[in-house]
């Protein structure tokens, strides 16, 4: 297929689907819609149609879309500096460094692009202790670099690569199974606090905790990737603030996603000694720390610490999930996770469908697996958000009441 191929669709959405599905790699599936523009929790496809976002860009958007803050803050900053290189420092990046510090706690930072690249620095990070093994949690998602897919516990994402990253074994997410494979030559064991992309699954009561008291005893480094739950979206700055004891951090924490907003940037934290483990020329990165991620950044935690949305995750989530249980769907099983980063089960394998069924109404949630929903809405949503996902996604559930309806769809 060239670019000049004949549309074969007659609305504007039709035809840049076609285009689309002519010149992109065939790595994702077809888009749910062709997005042009939004603002707040709202989008609009280049067909005019709207949709209230509860999706966010996959928890990235954590002001939502076109934020005066987020504008203001990427417009002048490219305005003014853009990007320098690593041989350079900028002031936003420095005021980013000693924000992020402050507010995790840890001691020193290294900035990349994207979460992917935060994870391969947490693995050189792990590689620098000298210890050969590594563990991850089955289920667990860290990204689609090779490294960062060797860690990932799902076989379908690594598979097709072999052979990956040595040394790295999945474990199941029990504190039993911690135990038993925890030892003295063991490197890191990489953790999601909450398991977004699984379908945004907890972990067993009290296994952050149990899980820093094994790696301390071992001398092995707790690496919690709080890409997905980082940034005020748990409803606390960093997940880990509430499932590790008061005063207790871990070995590294690596970010993304909503610390940017909506610019790509990634970052890997590293407390006390382990932020001492990787020596001058051992990593680096283009456009690591560049002036224009890290003032759009600094501008979106600045924003969530002014207008209090660490607080609102927290309090808009609990109101959310009683809306959703509120609902009586014999359908929802479930709902898991914390603050705005939210997993519903269903009975039945038809997230898919309840997911299409949702969009075709004008809402955007994530079928994350076959019976699982996820919704990670911008942390600025109120009550009128919440009413509107409420009456929509009663509306949706509705289609799939009977058990007969759907389930193949
Ligand atoms: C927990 C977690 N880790 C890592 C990643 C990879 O981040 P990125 O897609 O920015 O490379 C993701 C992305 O979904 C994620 O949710």
């Amino acid at each position: 297929m060239t670019a000049t191929s004949p549309s074969r669709s007659s609305s504007p959405e039709g035809a840049y689907r076609d285009r689309f599905t002519d010149v992109m790699m065939k790595t994702l599936p077809a888009p749910l819609a062709v997005l042009a523009r939004g603002e707040g929790a709202r989008v609009w496809d280049v067909d005019g149609r709207e949709y209230l976002d509860f999706l966010a860009g996959i928890a990235v958007n954590s002001l939502g879309h076109a934020h005066p803050v987020f504008v203001e803050a990427v417009s002048t900053q490219a305005a003014t500096l853009a990007h320098i290189s690593n041989y350079f420092a900028s002031e936003p990046e420095i005021e980013l460094a000693e924000r992020l510090l402050r507010l995790t706690g840890g001691r020193r930072i290294f900035f990349g692009n994207s979460g992917a690249e935060a994870i391969e620095a947490a693995i050189k990070l792990a590689r620098r202790t000298g210890r050969p093994r590594i563990l991850a949690l089955e289920g667990g998602f860290h990204g689609r670099t090779t490294g960062a897919a060797a860690i990932t516990g799902k076989a379908s994402m690594r598979e097709p690569f072999l052979p990956l990253l040595p040394g790295v074994e999945h474990i199941e997410p029990s504190i039993e199974a911690l135990e038993a494979a925890i030892g003295d030559d063991v490197a890191a064991l990489f953790v999601e606090p909450i398991q977004g992309e699984a379908g945004v699954l907890d972990l067993p009561a009290g296994y952050l905790a149990e899980a820093r008291r094994l790696t301390a005893q071992h001398g092995a480094l707790l690496i919690l990737d709080e890409i997905q739950t980082g940034a005020g979206r748990t409803g606390d700055w960093f997940a880990f603030q509430r499932d590790l004891p008061t005063g207790a951090f871990p070995d590294a924490v690596t970010l993304a996603k909503g610390i940017g907003g909506g610019f790509p940037i990634g970052a890997l934290v590293a407390f006390g000694s382990a932020a001492e483990l990787l020596q001058p020329g051992q990593h680096g990165s283009t456009f690591g720390g560049n002036p224009l991620a890290t003032a759009t950044s600094n501008a979106v935690l600045g924003e969530i610490e002014r207008a209090g949305l660490v607080e609102n995750a927290r309090v808009r989530g609990e109101q959310l999930r009683a809306a959703i249980l509120g609902i009586g769907s014999p359908l929802i099983t479930d709902t898991q996770g914390r603050g705005l980063l939210l997993g519903i089960g269903l009975a039945r394998p038809v997230a898919g469908a309840v997911a299409a069924r949702a969009l075709s109404l004008g809402l955007i949630v994530n079928a994350a697996s076959e019976n699982r929903i996820r919704i990670a809405p911008p942390l600025i949503i109120g009550d009128a958000e919440i009413d509107e996902f409420t009456a929509l996604f009663t509306e949706a559930l509705s289609s799939f009441a009977d058990p007969n309806d759907g389930a193949t769809s």
